[in-house]
């Protein structure tokens, strides 16, 4: 079983995603856990803080050390092989070759940063920093279950056919899927390439690799 122990100030932001479709289909079978740890628990005084003001002046907060800290050695006390992972954009470039190499029974923790940042020492105690793309979000919330997804449909059961994940886009390499229809057969006068209807399985299996990589 895989596990995820996902470290937010927005648990109610993660769940509905992961209690649908196929998270949920891989959690009742077993083969997936998905925790959380609220980082608001390990907050600091009567206002359970957990950002302040960059030394040197700047605009925004940054996530502080000891909740963090405290979060994660919370997690790591009961398991400690637990790996963390950091979502962050100045992290290595996500891609299904790095989702592929995740999928074990691990378990990994995932810290979800908000505010503008997070303090620097923070990235001692991460082992996995992640950048989903070269863009800036609000908080690390949209990337944890990027990855969460991305790893999860490839533990072997998640998805129905035990194929469906090796055979699709990305399982080579990087080429991409083949072009796919279902019925009807024409559909506001697009119709589907007779190769297709043909029942020819070998002119099918080349039609295919002639057009992967256009979707
Ligand atoms: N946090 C904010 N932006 C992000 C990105 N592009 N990837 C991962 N984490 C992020």
């Amino acid at each position: 079983m895989i596990k995820f122990t996902i470290i937010t100030l927005f648990q109610e932001a993660l769940e509905p995603y992961l209690k649908s479709s196929m998270m949920w289909k891989a959690t009742e079978k077993g083969l997936a856990k998905f925790d959380f740890v609220n980082l608001r628990d390990f907050g600091l005084g009567p206002h359970k803080s957990v950002d302040d003001a960059p030394y040197g002046g700047g605009d925004g907060m940054l996530l502080r050390c000891e909740p963090v800290f405290a979060a994660i050695e919370n997690v790591k006390a009961k398991d400690p092989s637990a790996k963390v992972i950091l979502p962050t954009p100045v992290g290595e470039i996500w891609t299904q070759e790095i989702a592929r190499r995740f999928v074990s029974d691990a378990h990994y923790i995932i810290l979800c940063p908000h505010y503008e940042g997070y303090d620097e020492r923070i990235l001692s105690i991460v082992d996995y920093k992640i950048s989903l793309g070269k863009y800036v979000l609000t908080g690390g919330e949209l990337p944890a279950l990027i990855i969460i997804d991305s790893v999860v449909r490839l533990v072997p059961g998640v998805l129905g056919g035990e194929t469906s994940a090796e055979i699709e886009s990305f399982s080579k390499g990087n080429n991409l899927e083949y072009p796919q229809y279902t019925r009807p057969e024409e559909f506001r006068g697009m119709r589907v390439p007779d190769i297709l209807l043909s029942g020819n399985h070998g002119e099918i299996a080349k039609w295919r690799e002639e057009h992967s990589g256009t979707v």
